[in-house]
């Protein structure tokens, strides 16, 4: 795993949107593997500025994300579909039916994951598959104890998931008890990895990373099975 230490979230930010935007110009039909949550949006805001200096193109780009919350509509102000559109999709040239997420809503969600799964095997795997991490250190919603051997599958959060989370929500009550994820399976399949993390909330979990432990109560070990993982951690998320 290479690690890269930088100053501050604005530093990682552009850090990773370098990188998407390097895969995007180097590729004819790039697959950008897609996270949520408060750690990305700085890199989104900077998507979206080289698209708007006409400096990037979204136009040719598939994107799968990681997650979406079961019982909450696409439009739903908290679902991942929403935050998406909020933070990129609307903002950018990339046509809607390129753009993937689980269905959060379908009636038979057993059968969502499996169509999820063979769509990112179909038109997948990422080029660059872009994650954060869970204080717990969950990747997508692979939360501790679960089977790292696992395709897209449906998820209970666990208590302190839903607990971080409620931040964006109105109150604990209101954040989902479910979600849909990829696998850690399918997220090894992606060609390069990039895991941010920033403050000093993420300490703990890049420590405990950087371990090196493989654990299956610390899902995010399970990245050192992977050849091509760049950690970019600010100052606060390696040293505090
Ligand atoms: C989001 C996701 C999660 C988050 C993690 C960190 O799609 O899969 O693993 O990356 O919970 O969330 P933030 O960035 O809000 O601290």
């Amino acid at each position: 795993m290479d690690v890269v230490i930088v100053k501050n979230y604005i530093e990682m930010s552009k850090y990773a949107a370098g990188l998407v935007g390097e895969c995007i110009k180097e590729r004819d039909q790039p697959v950008i593997g897609l996270a949520t949550g408060g750690t990305p949006i700085g890199m989104y805001q900077l998507l979206v500025r080289q698209y708007r200096a006409g400096l990037l193109s979204f136009k040719h780009v598939r994107t799968f994300n990681l997650d979406e919350y079961i019982g909450l509509e696409p439009a739903h102000a908290k679902s991942y579909h929403r935050y998406m559109q909020e933070h990129l999709f609307s903002h950018v040239d990339i046509p809607p039916d390129q753009t993937f997420l689980p269905d959060g809503i379908a009636h038979n969600l057993r059968m969502e994951c499996r169509r999820y799964e063979k769509l990112l095997k179909k038109i997948g795997p990422p080029d660059l598959q872009i994650l954060g991490i869970g204080e717990n250190g969950h990747i997508g919603f692979n939360e501790p104890g679960s089977d790292l051997d696992s395709g897209t599958h449906v998820v209970r959060l666990a208590a302190s998931t839903r607990k971080a989370n409620a931040r964006y929500f109105q109150s604990l009550e209101n954040v989902p008890t479910h979600a849909i994820t990829m696998g850690v399976k399918s997220i090894l399949r992606s060609k390069k990895i990039v895991l941010l993390a920033s403050g000093d909330r993420k300490a703990e979990a890049v420590r405990r990373l950087l371990e090196g432990n493989p654990d299956p109560d610390f899902p995010a070990s399970a990245l050192y099975q992977h050849p091509n993982v760049t950690l970019i951690a600010d100052e606060k998320a390696f040293y505090s």
